[in-house]
């Protein structure tokens, strides 16, 4: 076990990495398109980081738990990379499952050498199902704790994405709306997942406001209570449900939101 002070360093050692691994991506990019992509995603692997940090911190987790967390947040992206600089596109299925590719790219870069096995495995498993619908039936105990965890402070961060992206006016990023038509509509299929407190597939959207509705129904996949609480206190929800186009759609899923 180590101490605080030791924690912060170590923590600092591995951001430091993550970043030198990134800035081959910025340094070799020649498309402003991509570079922003690789910023946004740079920045949002801190933030989820950070995020776990919190939630570690409001669970009472041990410094080594914490050292975990921290890493699960830090790498869980780490695919995102070389998708985006690949294919232009953070969709997995006309590129490939990004948490796959994260889980080859910690193999290949040996980021986690000097960790023991147990732990590699724990950050392994919470990066490959940290984007999956849901976690694989087969993941059990500390690796399930911290898939959960991660996914909770991913999604804390893309809430905080999205609502400045939708407040915001200006050129759209494709990347963001993953290239779906901004029309007043909503679908069938995810609209019934989201009234029986479904997850939504990525594959049932259609439109902008499905994907909205399926960032809404997120709050029906949190894991832990300071998840809640900070998306609440932020009116994450409110700010996304009043970007949803069409007065009539906006109230037929207002009154089946429950946080
Ligand atoms: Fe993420």
């Amino acid at each position: 076990m180590f101490c605080v002070e030791q924690l912060a360093d170590i923590q600092n050692v591995y951001r430091d990495l993550l970043k030198h691994y990134i800035k081959g991506f910025k340094d070799a990019c020649k498309d402003k398109n991509v570079l922003l992509n690789i910023e946004l995603k740079e920045v949002h692997s801190l933030n989820v980081a950070e995020n776990c940090l919190k939630i570690a911190k409001s669970e009472n987790l041990n410094q080594e738990k914490t050292l975990i967390a921290y890493l699960c947040g830090l790498f869980h992206d780490v695919g995102r990379f070389e998708q985006f600089t690949k294919y232009h596109t953070f969709k997995d299925d006309e590129s490939l499952y990004h948490g796959e590719l994260g889980v080859e790219v910690i193999k290949k870069e040996q980021f986690f050498k000097d960790l023991p096995k147990e732990i590699q495995d724990i950050i392994c498993t919470a990066v490959y199902n940290h984007g999956l619908r849901e976690i694989q039936a087969d993941v059990k105990n500390d690796e399930l704790y911290f898939s959960k965890l991660v996914r909770d402070a991913d999604k804390i961060d893309i809430y905080r994405i999205v609502c400045k992206y939708y407040n915001t006016s200006g050129p759209r990023n494709i990347a963001l709306e993953y290239g779906l038509d901004d029309k007043a509509e909503i679908s069938t299929k995810p609209l019934n997942d989201f009234i029986n407190k479904n997850l939504i597939s990525k594959e049932d959207l259609e439109s902008v406001n499905d994907f909205k509705l399926m960032q809404i129904s997120w709050i029906y996949d949190l894991n832990f209570n300071f998840s809640k609480q900070i998306i609440k206190e932020k009116a994450y929800i409110d700010t996304i449900l009043d970007t949803i186009k069409g007065e009539k759609v906006k109230q037929i899923i207002k009154q089946y939101i429950t946080l």
